[in-house]
């Protein structure tokens, strides 16, 4: 493409660290539509013939078809998805071919061709996204009293509901939508136009291929257009916050799977099974789901050093934007579908929950509350007092609702009969009453107002 100014040819080494065909041949889709909508603008302003951008435009749909039915030839001398295309296109419509790079550098073009990627890629991280949240609401939904113990320094803490759980990573993809809609709103600016990094002195419509292509305007400033790749960040950076949610899940399927807790039994479809012991399920998707986030978090930063202290414009580093992109894209697709798989079909075992509940003296704080509210004891003397109680339970064996009267009498006299309704764990979560609390009714209320909420 450079030959007129260069004598020899690239050493083969050369030829194989320059080439991204082998990997941007995933942007071909969106170069075609942006060759399409550049051609176009340049007929309708006189700066290509009608017949050479009808030629054109008719020898990209051949080659869309090709591409669709056999793939994108990988050829490393074309170096990348612009080169094979328009080499293509020269053998199917002769020298017109040439008048399509006109007003346009691969800066802007691949700048163009990339913000399009990423914006399906985050439409259909969006669309996966909604069927999680639909998951998680069913399931909240179906366990909205259904107690289990609730965690500090996972130790039993209080004793919640598999609901209010549930709906807590519901939160966490309600914000992960939002930085979403967030990174797609910014992206949707059209770098096309902006050429090698100076603009054009050709005279181009930078509204109408914005338009064309689905963008809401034309960047302001051609430097930054081709040398800008925070839609990329942006994108990692939602996807890392997003992987880290689905970690944090799939960390708790594990522990929750294992024989000590079983609090769930995740289906055959989810787990494996071991060449050696016989009786295992190993939760194998929760744990690349856990895995999988380390990798998108090395893809963001990947691409974090990478833009580190580049200068404007283009510099070829920026090349090496897409893998980290195209590798977390997968990578998330996946966590987000087995998450939702799993969290749509585990078998969620409430009877072992609620055993569990009641066996960690978790209803110890609604004890020391009782004793403030009902004999105006100081809280910290109400703490001192039920640590005692609990003592007292630990070595009888028996959870707190079972101690008898006589010994809550003997270690405070002001505890009286009404304390064995504050003591059960059902008594413990329906109590829990302020907004965004674990009570039952302001579980079913916040699942009815999220199933309002768009996103
Ligand atoms: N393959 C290149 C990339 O992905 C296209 C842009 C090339 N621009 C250039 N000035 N060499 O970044």
């Amino acid at each position: 493409m450079w030959g007129g100014r260069f004598a020899a040819g690239p050493a083969s080494v050369m030829r194989e660290i320059n080439a991204s065909i082998p990997f941007d041949k995933r942007l071909w889709k969106q170069d075609i539509a942006g060759s399409k909508a550049h051609v176009a603008m340049l007929a309708k302003q006189g700066i290509v013939s009608a017949e050479d951008a009808q030629a054109i435009s008719g020898g990209l749909d051949t080659i869309a078809a090709e591409y669709e039915a056999s793939g994108v030839p990988v050829n490393l001398d074309l170096e990348d998805i612009h080169m094979v295309t328009e080499s293509r296109l020269a053998e199917l419509i002769g020298p017109a071919a040439g008048r399509l790079h006109t007003a346009r550098s691969r800066n802007d073009q691949v700048a163009t061709d990339f913000r399009l990627w990423v914006r399906d890629a985050i439409d259909e991280v969006e669309a996966g996204l909604e069927q999680l949240q639909q998951a998680l609401l069913a399931r909240a939904e179906e366990h909205d009293d259904a107690v289990m113990p609730g965690f500090t320094h996972l130790q039993s803490a209080q004793p919640v509901t598999l609901g209010h759980h549930l709906m807590a990573y519901r939160e966490m993809v309600r914000r992960d939508r939002s930085r979403f809609a967030d990174a797609r709103a910014r992206l949707n600016e059209c770098p096309l136009g902006a050429a090698a990094l100076a603009g054009t002195g050709f005279p181009i419509d930078r509204h109408a291929t914005a338009a064309a292509l689905g963008f809401a305007k034309p960047t302001d400033n051609s430097l930054d257009s081709v040398s800008d790749r925070d839609f990329a960040l942006d994108y990692l950076m939602a996807a890392t916050q997003l992987a880290l949610h689905l970690s944090r899940l799939a960390e708790e399927f594990i522990i929750w799977a294992s024989q000590p807790f079983g609090f769930i039994k995740l289906p055959d479809a989810y787990s494996t099974g071991s060449s050696i012991m016989p009786q295992k399920r190993n939760p194998d998707a929760a744990e690349l789901v856990r895995g999988h986030a380390g990798r998108i978090m090395g893809c963001m930063n990947a691409l974090c050093v990478t833009m580190k202290g580049l200068p404007l414009a283009y510099s070829k580093d920026m090349q090496d934007d897409k893998p980290p992109v195209f590798e977390a894209h997968d990578l998330i697709g996946l966590s987000i579908a087995a998450m939702t798989g799993m969290i749509e079909t585990v078998t969620f075992r409430t009877d072992r929950m609620r055993a569990l509940a009641e066996s960690g003296f978790a209803t110890a704080t609604d004890l020391a509350d009782w004793l403030v509210r009902e004999a105006n004891v100081p809280f910290r003397e109400a703490h001192h007092i039920t640590g005692r109680a609990v003592a007292a339970a630990e070595s009888a064996g028996t959870p707190l609702a079972d101690l008898p009267i006589e010994t809550l009498k003997a270690i405070d006299p002001r505890i009286d009969e009404r304390i064995y309704a504050v003591l059960t764990v059902d008594a413990s979560v329906a109590s829990r009453k302020s907004h965004g609390g674990t009570a039952p009714d302001q579980v079913r209320a916040r699942i009815a107002q999220a199933r309002k909420e768009k996103a």
